[in-house]
């Protein structure tokens, strides 16, 4: 049977074929296929525009290349890895382009990105700072963190008596309590109340109340900073969380407020049990009126889709 031949020699066994399945079937090799398909990159590159560990990285590597998916060659001390689709073995490149076919996926979108402006940075010359000036914000350095720089710019603050509306864990509240002269959380879930007390055990001028930020358990004018981070979307009646906000502020006091820009998601609204879809800023405008406005304005768009955005805002109570 002459021509049966061929076809034997490129037939797998049922262990060939599950071998080839499971080498696929694990959604970070198919990152990394996805990010070597048609580019050459070394794991420091993909542990970069991943932001997986080096030995998650490499041991995935490994097995891919075992299973055939992938080539590597050498240069100098590094080694580069790449899945050349005409070097793959032809049932491996079949089943590789039915994945490729239909893959859409916001962490791939947020790979994909990286891997450009890292291949945009490989060609250009110079010190590493010099070869991502414009896009700092977009690349790693050691201990260069969104934490840090908050951390450093709250070293300036001195913030007096503070309240933090729908405080949670208490998050914000270590962060912010050391520039405080006192530093109080509510909020009406008596769990996150829970945890933020243990967070911030032992700093004797931060306390936890429960209460609902329509309605809020303190007196007129008991405060010189109110903070409402990320808990207007919890809002049924914004307004009234806002002239809450506003009442129990001293003259010449200060409400910042940080909010979902509005969406059309209403999937996010029901996983986050939000109550509504984001605010624009000349709502959150309107529901600063009676104060005086300093800033409004969308300050940050998530870099994965589908790029929530976010509004931060500050207004000032003036004197009376
Ligand atoms: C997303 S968390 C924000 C926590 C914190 N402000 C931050 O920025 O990390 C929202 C918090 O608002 C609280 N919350 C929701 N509705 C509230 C209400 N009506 N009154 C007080 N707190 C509320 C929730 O329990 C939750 O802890």
């Amino acid at each position: 049977m002459a021509s049966g031949y061929p076809y034997i020699m490129m037939a797998a066994s049922l262990q060939e074929s599950v071998d080839l399945v499971a080498a696929l079937a694990d959604p970070t090799r198919v990152r990394l296929l996805a990010l070597l398909d048609g580019h050459e990159l070394t794991v420091a590159e993909l542990t970069a525009v991943t932001e997986l560990s080096q030995s998650r990285v490499s041991t995935h590597l490994g097995r891919l290349r075992d299973a055939g998916l992938l080539q590597d060659r050498r240069d100098g001390s590094l080694r580069y890895y790449r899945l050349q689709e005409e070097a793959l073995p032809k049932r491996a490149g079949r089943l590789w382009a039915a994945v490729r076919a239909d893959l859409r996926d916001a962490v791939l979108d947020g790979d994909l990105e990286r891997r450009a402006e890292l291949l945009a940075a490989r060609d250009e010359e110079g010190p590493w700072v010099e070869t991502i000036a414009g896009r700092m914000e977009h690349h790693y350095s050691p201990g260069r963190t969104w934490e840090a720089f908050a951390r450093g710019v709250t070293s300036l603050l001195d913030l007096g008596d503070v309240l933090d509306v729908g405080c949670g864990d208490g998050m914000v509240a270590q962060m912010l309590s050391p520039r405080a002269d006192s530093y109080v959380g509510v909020d009406r879930s008596d769990k996150v109340l829970a945890a933020a007390t243990k967070r911030l055990r032992g700093h004797g001028h931060v306390s936890f109340v429960l209460g609902d930020m329509h309605a809020l358990p303190f007196a007129d004018e008991s405060f010189d900073a109110v903070l409402l981070f990320h808990v207007l979307t919890y809002a049924e009646h914004p307004q009234n969380a806002v002239r809450e906000a506003a009442r129990v502020l001293r003259a010449g006091g200060r409400l910042a407020l940080v909010t979902l820009a509005s969406h059309p998601h209403d999937d996010i609204v029901e996983r986050y049990g939000h109550v509504n879809r984001g605010f624009d800023t000349k709502k959150v405008q309107r529901l600063l009126r009676g104060l005086e406005l300093e800033q409004c304005e969308v300050t940050s768009r998530e870099r994965r889709k589908p790029h929530f955005q976010v509004i931060t805002a500050s207004a000032r109570k003036g004197e009376s």
